[in-house]
């Protein structure tokens, strides 16, 4: 950053937002304008989903290129709201600006790609923050207390049964299904009881021992691309910010 946000009358912090599908919800709570942040641009290239933020937050410039968000001198800080795979190149890209960043979870799809976040984060000294937000919901800090006070002695086992109650669609019949644009169910919805178990232990998984099977949902019909990719006249998907190499 280069200096405080300077905001006509207010010092609220000017974010930039890329990508605003389910996760705009988070551009909109942060939206609070004359109360420290609100939202100055958002990029998407879907033009409806840029509909849906003009619609949803007054005065919000849109865009369908990132850069135009990162490189924008009313943006202090960028929010990384778009598919896993996209996440590193966009992340990386705002870091490099030295423009903060939120980034959904996970961070990318590849320990590679995650290692280059972390790696631009601490070259550029440019703060960086990742979206686990479980870790700031009041059970979630009610259990961490109650073990960092030692009411349960040590913690030797930590049981998850992680319940979705939308069904299945969601993962396995848009981008989620596919292995180009994000890792497994464990990693992609269950990064975040990861992030959990290690948060309430104060430990870090050393082995892994896995088994499991696809019951319910089955292999996905035709599954939706992300939005903002298309089909190339080879009949390949390219998605903006992200290389099909
Ligand atoms: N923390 C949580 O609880 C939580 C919950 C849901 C999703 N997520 C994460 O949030 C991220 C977004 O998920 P979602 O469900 O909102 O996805 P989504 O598909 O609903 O929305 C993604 C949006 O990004 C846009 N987009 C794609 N490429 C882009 C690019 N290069 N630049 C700008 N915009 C681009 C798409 O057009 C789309 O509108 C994912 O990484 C997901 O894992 C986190």
């Amino acid at each position: 950053m280069s200096g405080p946000p300077r905001n006509g009358d207010t010092t609220d912090l000017r974010l930039g937002v890329l990508g605003f599908g389910l996760r705009g919800a988070l551009a909109r709570t942060a939206h609070r304008p004359g109360h420290g942040a609100r939202v100055t641009v958002v990029a998407d290239p879907d033009p409806a989903r840029r509909d849906d933020a003009t619609a949803r937050i007054p005065g919000v410039r849109t865009v369908d290129d990132p850069r135009k968000v990162i490189d924008a001198p009313d943006v202090d800080a960028v929010l990384v709201l778009t598919p896993d795979h996209t996440h590193a190149d966009l992340a990386c890209a705002a870091l490099r600006a030295g423009k903060p960043v939120f980034v959904e979870k996970p961070l990318d799809i590849t320990v590679e790609r995650c290692d280059r976040i972390l790696r631009t984060a601490r070259e550029t000294g440019t703060r960086l923050y990742v979206g686990h937000n479980m870790r700031h919901m009041p059970v979630v800090r009610l259990m961490r207390d109650i073990v960092a006070r030692g009411e349960i002695g040590e913690v030797r086992t930590v049981w998850v049964r992680h319940f979705v109650g939308y069904g299945g669609d969601w993962y396995f019949k848009d981008w989620h299904s596919e292995r180009r644009y994000t890792t497994g169910l464990l990693l992609q919805k269950g990064a975040h009881d990861i992030d959990v178990v290690h948060w309430l232990t104060g430990g870090y998984t050393r082995q892994v021992q896995a088994f499991g099977a696809t019951r319910t949902a089955g292999p996905p019909a035709s599954p939706r691309p992300p939005t903002g990719t298309r089909r190339t006249a080879t009949g390949r998907r390219t998605a903006s910010g992200h290389s099909t190499r």
